[in-house]
């Protein structure tokens, strides 16, 4: 079984540069299968999820020409079946988006219910409601979600939560349909617009996306494209917040600053040093202390819950106490256990985690519960005295590229082993 093992105490310093959007990257591979001629995608993550995803369309007939380890050239026209039951994507939580891209194009669809990290439970009444009010005939049954039409028309869509995979699902399947759809209270984030963006570049007509209204009007057919993938937000301030835990300096490159507003404010409320460049943002938490601070997190432009772990495992070594709420999932501290092993003391009272700040983190065998606590996890082993191992790493390597040689670039002492050979090997070499 694979394990990251690290070294703590090392301040990170040096730049990193941050790949394409995980999030974004699917649902435009998803979409990318609507166009009846080829579609290159550049800056794609080198990631599992990425790889399903793209084996997954492949399963179904689609052209797929990985022309290096971020381009893509996908072709759709090819598709010759509707059903999507390969084994692994049910793993993946970004299946559904298969749903909205087959429905759209073919009026038909069969998917393997979504899988993804355990942090709560993730219906899919939304995504299903919206496919309804275009026309669409939905079940669900033998683990698959079935989607079929005679014909889709646009239909105004009022979402009762704010949804990222619903937006952008019904947005897909809307772009091919007869006539006009309005999404009402849509997602706003980064990669709601992306997908938005890539859907345009295809021929689509999408209005308001980064807005709390899209308006869609369907056209006949979607042309091929070339399109590069916006930065991962996620990666960025996981590197950013790697660097405050560990008081080092780093610089992410190849991202959009405005993406990480409320990233970067929540690390000045912690007592960091922030510079912004046009396409880069250095954090520095050189000789400071770190302060504790309130964070909930929120719809974009809120605080990412997917920033929600690794914020903390930075609290957890702030100089007093500290309050982080979830709003948006129910079951997302599985890893505080983790944490509490590691010597930080919080307490999760409901869906708010109160962090009495420790003075440092002490090396532990822990486990990774999903791909976010597992980030947290690595940033808590680089800021701890001694040894920390991580077991259950597909899950971070779910969503993180070439994770131990870019930590590696900036000064982290981080290997992933898969055997005891290799574990004793890198404890040799670090005592
Ligand atoms: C996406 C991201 C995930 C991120 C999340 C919130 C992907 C593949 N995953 O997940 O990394 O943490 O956005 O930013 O892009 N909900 C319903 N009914 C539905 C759909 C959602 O009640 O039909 C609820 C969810 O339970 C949750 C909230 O809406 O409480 C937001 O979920 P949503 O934005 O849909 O998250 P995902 O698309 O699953």
């Amino acid at each position: 079984m694979a394990q990251y093992v690290m070294k703590g105490g090392n301040p990170l310093h040096g730049s990193v540069d941050i790949s394409g959007a995980k999030n974004a990257a699917l649902a435009i591979i998803a979409a990318a299968i609507m166009a009846d001629e080829p579609v290159t995608v550049n800056n794609l993550p080198d990631v599992n999820d990425v790889r399903v995803m793209l084996e997954a369309i492949r399963e179904i007939g689609a052209g797929v020409d990985r022309k290096d380890k971020h381009t893509v050239v996908i072709e759709g026209s090819t598709i010759n079946a509707l059903i999507v039951d390969y084994e692994y994507i049910k793993k993946i939580r970004a299946s559904y988006y298969l749903l909205g891209s087959l429905l759209g194009k073919y009026k038909r669809a069969e998917v393997a219910m979504p899988g993804g990290c355990a942090i709560g439970a993730r219906p899919m009444d939304l995504h299903e409601k919206g496919f309804r009010a275009l026309g669409a005939e939905v079940d669900e049954g033998y683990g698959l979600i079935s989607a079929r039409a005679k014909e889709l028309c646009g239909a105004h869509i009022y979402l009762d939560k704010v949804s990222v995979g619903a937006t952008i699902n019904i947005m897909m399947a809307a772009v091919l349909a007869e006539g006009k759809t309005t999404i009402e209270n849509a997602a706003k984030e980064p990669h709601v617009v992306d997908v938005a963006n890539f859907l345009n570049s295809m021929g689509a007509n999408v209005k308001g996306a980064g807005t709390d209204m899209i308006r869609i009007t369907g056209v006949k057919s979607l042309h091929g494209t070339e399109y590069s993938v916006i930065p991962d937000q996620i990666e960025a301030g996981t590197f950013m917040y790697a660097a405050a835990a560990t008081h080092g300096e780093v610089t992410v490159r190849n991202v959009i600053p405005k993406h990480l507003e409320a990233t970067t404010a929540k690390l000045l409320e912690a007592g960091c040093r922030i510079a912004e460049g046009d396409d880069a943002v250095t954090v520095s938490a050189r000789d400071i202390t770190l302060l504790p601070t309130q964070v909930t997190t929120l719809p974009y432009p809120g605080f990412p819950t997917d920033m929600q772990p690794q914020m903390t495992a930075v609290l957890g070594l702030a100089d007093g106490v500290s309050t982080v709420t979830e709003s948006i999932f129910d079951n997302r501290f599985k890893y505080v256990a983790e944490l509490i092993r590691m010597g930080a003391s919080i307490r999760v009272e409901s869906n708010i985690a109160i962090i009495t700040g420790v003075d440092h983190y002490t090396g532990a065998h822990v486990s990774a519960p999903d791909l976010r606590a597992g980030a947290a996890l690595v940033i808590a082993g680089l800021a701890a005295d001694g040894i920390t191992t991580i077991d259950d790493i597909h899950f971070v390597e779910r969503g993180y590229e070439d994770f131990t040689e870019k930590l590696r670039g900036i000064g982290a002492e981080i290997e992933r082993v898969d055997n005891e050979r290799d574990l004793r090997k890198f404890m040799f070499q670090v005592s």
